[in-house]
């Protein structure tokens, strides 16, 4: 039986309702959750994690989104589980993925894509020793328990807030706009659904998706 580490991303987890429908939309493939941890990701496990694209331009920023604010880490369990999860998320960059996939559905921008999943049986494996030894992930009989509680206390309502937050990072590409009411939009619509997640976790992802704006303006 394979496995696959997945992450649902700052971007994700700080929105409740999105974080539930695609842990909802991975169960409902069959596949069984081994593991199942909130946490904030320390920025040295960041790092190791990421360790692949230490020299990418992009990592930095990477480092400090993922670390930003709560994710859900997990072991998903099934067969063909490492393929079957990607294929589920759709492409990396969120405007490239499949509209029905859950990175298309419901991811806001390029990288700023609501989860991470293994891509390979060595990489899973090594994933999940990692974030064992230091994330405090553990395996447990209840985790599944654990996540379909999650899934009936967050699932409700029908409002995402994906299209919003969308609209505000492409527009102020689009528009080269790097005033503060960008960075104030995004805390506005990111703590709409946020239970549990503190003001400042807020803070800190809308500065990091703010950041990777700025970034774009630049490069343009
Ligand atoms: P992941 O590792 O998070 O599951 O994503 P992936 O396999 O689909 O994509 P990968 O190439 O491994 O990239 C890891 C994450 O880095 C961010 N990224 N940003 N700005 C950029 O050009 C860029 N490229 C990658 C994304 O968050 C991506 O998921
Ligand atoms: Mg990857």
């Amino acid at each position: 039986m394979e496995r696959s580490f997945v992450i649902i991303k700052p971007d994700g987890t700080a929105r409740r309702r999105v974080s539930a429908l695609v842990l909802k939309a991975l169960l409902d493939r069959g596949y069984k959750i081994c593991a199942f941890r909130e946490m904030k990701v320390p920025e040295s496990l960041a790092k190791l994690h990421y360790a692949v694209h230490k020299e990418k331009p992009f990592f930095p920023w990477l480092v400090d989104f993922i670390s930003s604010a709560p994710v859900l880490s997990m072991i998903f369990e099934g067969d063909d589980v490492i393929q079957g999860v990607r294929d589920a998320l759709g492409a990396t960059f969120v405007q490239k993925a499949d509209p029905t996939s859950l990175r298309g559905r419901y991811g806001i921008w390029a990288g700023i894509n609501i989860a991470h999943a293994s891509d390979a049986p060595e990489t899973a494996k090594k994933e999940i020793e990692l974030w064992t030894i230091k994330g405090g992930l553990k395996e447990s009989s209840d985790a599944e328990e654990h996540a379909k509680a999650y899934i009936e206390q967050y699932n409700s309502g029908d409002v995402d807030y994906t299209m919003e937050i969308r609209s505000i990072v492409k527009n102020a590409i689009e528009n080269r706009d790097i005033s503060d009411d960008v960075l104030q939009s995004l805390v506005h619509y990111l703590e709409k659904d946020s239970k549990g997640i503190s003001p400042e976790e807020i803070s800190d992802l809308a500065s990091a998706i703010f950041d990777f704006v700025k970034e774009e303006v630049e490069k343009a």
